[in-house]
């Protein structure tokens, strides 16, 4: 006990940057953990293949084509999300429901932490635009559109809340983010909670979706 005390003593005297960076580094180790979930990626590995999804998605979890997401480095418990959603139909994609249809809950975590564990997804060739960058930084208060960064934190790497799981959306496809936006304007797409994109989404118009997709897949 007294052993014990004394050592806790000099915890207490570490420097106080030492102690920031010990912070800093347990931080970031939970958010590696937090991204993952509680499923098991070898698992998931096999699964996906076997479920075909590397087929679409990429067995490095980089898509085949422009209108197919990306999943390298995606949060996980997004991923389960989406597929739970394309399950019940809150989510409606023709191809999605029928690959979704038959996995089980320990599948949808395995394969989600597959593809949150690899390399995530970087974007080549976007454009910079300061239209794209005005709504991603401080959003327009005239339309009611609330910053892009404001949820789906710095540089668009998503986070996890206790209550909403925001995606990441840096290095997403061009074209894929661009039909999302158009999905969620149409009102196609309206699996969000509490209808947060929808109302995002309404009053984008075309060339402010097309400058925020080219600038979003390029980070
Ligand atoms: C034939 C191609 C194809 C196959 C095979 C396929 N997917 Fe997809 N997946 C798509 C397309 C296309 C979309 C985009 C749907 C949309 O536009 O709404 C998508 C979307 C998703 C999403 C939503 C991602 C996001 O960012 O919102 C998840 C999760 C997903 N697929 C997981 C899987 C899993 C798991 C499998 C295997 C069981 C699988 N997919 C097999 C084509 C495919
Ligand atoms: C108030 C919070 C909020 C704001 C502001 C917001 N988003 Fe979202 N966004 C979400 C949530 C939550 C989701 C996940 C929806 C779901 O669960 O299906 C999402 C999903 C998306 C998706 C779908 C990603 C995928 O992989 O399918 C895109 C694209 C997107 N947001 C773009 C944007 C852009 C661009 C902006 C700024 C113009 C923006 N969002 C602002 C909360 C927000």
């Amino acid at each position: 006990m007294a052993e014990w005390h004394k050592r806790s003593k000099a915890v207490l005297s570490i420097p106080l940057a030492v102690l920031l960076f010990t912070g800093h580094a347990v931080a970031s180790d939970e958010l590696a953990a937090q991204r993952l979930g509680t499923g098991n990626p070898l698992a998931g590995k096999l699964k996906s293949a076997e479920a075909r999804c590397q087929e679409c998605h990429g067995i490095e979890g980089i898509s085949s084509d422009e209108k197919i997401p990306n999943h390298a480095g995606q949060h996980a418990n997004y991923l389960i999300k989406q597929l739970t959603d394309f399950q019940t139909g809150a989510r409606k994609h023709d191809t999605m429901s029928i690959m979704a249809e038959d996995l089980s809950a320990k599948d949808k975590a395995d394969i989600a932490a597959y593809f949150a564990s690899l390399k995530p997804m970087q974007g080549e060739g976007g454009h910079e635009s300061p239209q794209a960058l005005q709504l991603l930084v401080y959003g327009d208060a005239s339309r009611n559109i609330p910053a892009c960064v404001s949820c789906h934190a710095a540089n668009l790497l998503g986070k996890l809340t206790p209550d909403v799981i925001y995606p990441r959306l840096a290095g997403q496809r061009r074209v894929y983010l661009r039909n999302q936006l158009v999905n969620w304007r149409l009102g196609e797409r309206s699996n969000s909670p509490a209808g947060v994109m929808q109302q995002v989404a309404k009053t984008l118009d075309d060339t402010e979706i097309d400058a925020l997709a080219n600038y979003i897949s390029g980070l």
